[in-house]
């Protein structure tokens, strides 16, 4: 099918139903007000066409998405090699906020810059003369690949993470303590809590995906970042994007994908679709439960798997 054909106020409404199957995230208590039944979809083709359907301009916070912007960013800043040296490319199999492997791993580093662990250390590396500066870079930078020059953060969000993150905070120390975080880490933290609380739509999240779908070129045909970094942003949200339901989530949805907690998923189809999603109610593993489902029913119907 094409994607003009697709009816996607069916699918919204055939998806529904499965917000049922899970919940609003609250460990962050600002997040517990989303409205658990809300499913929105926005899909930008290469043509400037866009498909919207539910509650596509709902404002949610971008939480772990912004993981995938700040990776860009770091790599911009620091070079590939300087990266990987600290955080690994490799599935964790662990939740996304885990923290055990940080000191059983022989590697002696995050497993991947998804998990909280690997994305604190990549803030860490964003360049600025302070923290001001670094965040603003870093926001600066999600604005011009999103071409949304409207993002912000949301101020309850970012301190009701700030304030309830200790877990991200005793990650953050044992980093530091590591030598992985160079610099200041209350520093670290605060631009990676700021990063999460930015605030979006399913359009800014698909025009972020249909930046990476054209391997990060931006509407104009400018490239931003290289293809190689492209290709490495792409294979990390294939194999840890969706945490540890990345392996089932690529057998039934088949994209380089990446969640948040507030309710975000950025899907790529390469060369050709960014597509965004707004789901709020989560699974078990923390992943958008009715969005994954209704991706999966957009990939049967365009069969626009890459695998
Ligand atoms: O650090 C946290 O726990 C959140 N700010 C982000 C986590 C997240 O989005 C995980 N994704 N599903």
């Amino acid at each position: 099918m094409e994607l003009k054909d697709l009816n996607l106020e069916k699918l919204i409404k055939n998806n529904r139903e499965i917000t049922n199957l899970g919940n609003v995230a609250d460990y962050i208590p600002e997040l517990s007000k989303a409205n658990k039944e809300d499913l929105g979809i926005c899909i930008l083709d290469n043509n400037g066409n866009i498909y919207c359907a539910g509650e596509y301009q709902t404002k949610f916070t971008v939480q772990s998405i912004s993981k995938v912007v700040a990776l860009m960013l770091a790599i911009l800043d620091n070079g590939e090699e300087y990266v990987f040296a600290r955080v690994g490319m490799e599935p964790s199999g662990d939740p996304f906020n885990s923290i055990r492997k940080l000191e059983t791993s022989s590697r002696g580093k995050p497993y991947n810059p998804m998990i909280n662990a690997g994305a604190i250390a990549v803030s860490s590396m964003i360049k600025g003369d302070d923290v001001k500066d670094k965040f603003r870079r870093l926001l600066d930078f999600f604005k011009e690949i999103s071409e949304d020059q409207t993002l912000e953060i949301n101020s309850k969000v970012y301190l009701s993470e700030s304030e309830t993150g200790n877990k991200n905070r005793s990650m953050g120390y044992y980093l530091k303590d590591e030598g992985i975080i160079k610099g200041n880490v209350e520093e670290a933290l605060e631009i990676y809590f700021k990063q999460c609380s930015i605030e979006v739509t399913a359009i800014t999240i698909a025009k972020l995906g249909l930046f990476i779908a054209n391997e990060g070129r931006n509407s104009l045909g400018e490239e931003i970042i290289s293809p190689r970094i492209s290709r490495i942003v792409k294979t990390l949200m294939v194999t840890c994007g969706m945490y540890d339901s990345s392996g089932e989530f690529a057998v039934r949805v088949g994209l380089p994908s990446k969640s948040g907690v507030g309710g975000g998923i950025v899907s790529v189809v390469p060369n050709k679709l960014g597509i965004g999603i707004y789901s709020p109610s989560l699974d078990s593993k923390g992943n958008p439960v009715a969005g994954i489902s209704l991706l999966e029913d957009i990939c049967n119907e365009l069969k626009c798997r890459i695998f």
